[in-house]
């Protein structure tokens, strides 16, 4: 299975935008992929693929199987858009570190372990997950604390999003001590797979920054402000929303589209998986066969 989280140190880089449209382009080639979104905030992925009308709801959700109070089967939590399979987010996650520690002091009182940052592995393999999905992504929070960790726990591997600007430069300047940071915090091998630059405009100061990157860089996105805030309006990835929403193509988003279908073939292929119908990079009119 590729796993990965989308992180980046700086907020509102375009992580989550990232993983929704990567997520995708994984199943537009016929791979089954799961998002685990783990960000309390609003304007989260469950926003972005509208599957957060329940987030408010006393409802089974992901934190409660995190803390081993589940109220029903992990396959139930499940929905389906574009696709893609992913768990909501849900208002619980606001409180998480409060949850976690409440039932590590309880297991504790008992004599047990309970590692609050291998919660998310544990509910995903025991939910057999690595047998079901070809690819997992993770969208966790930019700031650190149990949501980021456990995500990084279990996937091990991050796709970077790294906005072109000083302030972005700072970012990518810190990320290998953050990477290692991490690891020493986890006790886990954490390995980067790719950076990618998002709203590059191609100035010579971002071409500075683009040279510093020690990470592989697979695609350049460009500023793409109008599709991505079309995708917000209309709660969609940009292919649907290029499909279904544009009254007519334009080439340079197109062209877009084709860098995640192309991210997606990179990603896959650093894991040694094969996508069984890769469409033609971009191509919008792509016959999506479901196993
Ligand atoms: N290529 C792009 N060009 C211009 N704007 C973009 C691009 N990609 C994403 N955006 C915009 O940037 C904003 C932040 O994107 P997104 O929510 O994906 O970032 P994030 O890193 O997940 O943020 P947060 O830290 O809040 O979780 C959104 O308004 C989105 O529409
Ligand atoms: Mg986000």
């Amino acid at each position: 299975m590729l796993a990965y989280s989308t992180y980046s140190e700086a907020g509102g880089v375009g992580k989550t935008t990232t993983a929704a449209n990567l997520a995708v382009a994984h199943a537009r080639a016929g791979l089954n992929p799961l998002v685990v979104p783990l960000d309390p905030q609003d304007g989260n992925l469950s926003r972005l693929l509208d599957v957060d009308e329940r987030r408010t709801e006393p409802v089974d959700n992901l934190v409660r199987h995190m803390i081993r109070r589940p109220k029903g089967d992990f396959d139930d939590l499940v929905r389906t858009v574009e696709g893609v399979d992913i768990i909501p987010e849900h208002n619980m996650l606001s409180d998480l570190t409060e949850y976690l520690q409440r039932e590590k002091d309880q297991a504790e009182a008992m004599g047990e372990a309970f590692g609050m940052h291998a919660q998310l592995l544990r509910v995903l393999r025991d939910a057999g997950v690595p047998e079901k999905y070809d690819v997992l992504i993770c969208d966790p929070p930019a700031s650190e604390g149990p949501h980021l960790y456990n995500a990084i726990h279990a996937t091990r591997s991050l796709v970077i999003p790294v906005e072109p600007s000083a302030k972005g430069q700072a970012a990518v300047q810190g990320l290998e001590s953050l990477v290692s940071g991490l690891q020493d915090q986890l006790d886990v091998d954490v390995g980067v797979l790719a950076a990618i630059l998002v709203g590059f405009k191609n100035t010579r100061d971002q071409r500075t920054i683009l040279n510093e990157i020690e990470y592989s860089v697979p695609e350049i996105i460009g500023e793409r402000t109008s599709l991505m805030e079309g995708c917000w309006m209309q709660q969609c990835s940009a292919f649907k929303y290029v499909r279904e929403y544009r009254e007519r193509r334009r080439d340079y988003e197109v062209d877009t589209l084709a860098q995640f279908d192309q991210i997606a073939r990179y990603l896959e292929q650093e894991a040694g998986l094969e996508a069984p119908n890769p469409p033609e990079p971009g191509d919008l009119e792509h016959e999506v066969m479901t196993a």
